[in-house]
């Protein structure tokens, strides 16, 4: 899986380098999350880098997402307009549904291998476009894998009520999708909190834990707690493997073992212990045992 960068200060750490490409992505919040905030920051990291940007808004209008990424500081938002690098889809829910289910394939066929970044802030609306289940389900489903073929996606979803993301807007979403993170906002009396956790990633690995993070002028969406001197790259032998090398076990066995423990680290298996995890690999593998 190729990576990209996010954009998002601190993200790429905790994918294991950045966005798989030609992924989709769903980001959950509250109202107030940094929902568009973070879905700008993504598309403008890739107007930087020459990637083309298709920003679809479903609520706000093209004037005042501009007009906020204006404010943040993010004035070179305009020239990328200008040059046609950024394409803004302003459509209601049910527009872009249609839009989906109509003109979708040919909008595909077109843009297709063009390694743009494309986001859709929020995709609410469309799953309220219809109250048929199977229907949301066909339509967003349907929706991500054309939208991946032009490049790596990006959707926005809004949470409403309770913070487990067990609601029927959420679970539909978070399954179709390759990668869930969330946005977790809490506004009590006296202060904020903020709080970004990557519930899923396919294909990669991440990093489970929930990390602080505060929306700053100029910046955007910067993470607490980020260990950026950690490159998940440069892999040392899990102390598993070592330990492996050291018992006695079938040549084709080890050998396979090997393989599959190749680029593990340490960090990897969190609370497992590692001489816990050798126990059970031996106890699989062993002959009558
Ligand atoms: N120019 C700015 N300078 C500093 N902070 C900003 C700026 N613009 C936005 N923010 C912060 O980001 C927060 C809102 O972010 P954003 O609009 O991305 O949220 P959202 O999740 O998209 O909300 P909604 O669901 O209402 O669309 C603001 O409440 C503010 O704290
Ligand atoms: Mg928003």
């Amino acid at each position: 899986m190729r990576k990209i960068t996010s954009g998002i200060y601190g993200l790429n750490p905790l994918l294991d380098g950045g966005v798989n490409e030609n992924s989709t992505t769903v980001v959950i919040g509250r109202s107030g999350a940094g929902k568009t905030t973070l879905a700008t920051q993504f598309i403008r990291r890739g107007l930087q880098d020459g990637q083309e940007g298709v920003f679809v808004s479903l609520d706000e209008n093209k004037e005042q997402i501009i007009r906020e990424a204006v404010e943040m500081g993010w004035t070179d938002i305009l020239d990328y307009l200008d040059d046609e690098q950024l394409v803004f889809i302003d459509a209601s829910g049910r527009e872009f549904s249609n839009f989906i289910r109509k003109e979708l394939p040919a909008f595909v066929a077109d843009w297709k291998g063009s390694n743009a970044r494309i986001a859709i802030d929020p995709l609410t609306p469309v799953l309220w476009s219809t109250k048929d289940l199977y229907e949301q389900r066909d339509l967003i489903g349907f929706m991500l894998k054309q939208t991946r073929k032009v490049g790596t996606v990006l959707c926005t979803l809004e949470e409403h009520g309770s913070t487990d993301l067990t609601g029927p807007e959420t679970v539909i979403p978070m399954y179709l999708a390759d990668c869930v993170i969330h946005l977790r906002f809490d506004h009590g009396p006296s202060k904020h909190t903020r709080e970004l956790q990557i519930i899923k990633c396919r294909n990669s690995r991440h990093d489970p834990d929930a990390h602080p993070y505060e929306i700053l002028r100029g910046l955007g969406i910067v993470l607490e707690g980020v260990d950026v001197r950690h490159v998940p790259t440069a892999k040392g032998p899990s102390q598993l493997r070592q330990m492996l090398l050291t018992r006695a076990l079938p040549k084709d066995v080890r050998d396979r073992l090997e393989k599959s423990l190749d680029g593990l680290t340490d960090d990897d298996f969190r609370g497992l212990k590692p001489e816990q995890v050798l126990e059970l690999i031996l106890q699989e593998y062993a002959k009558g045992g």
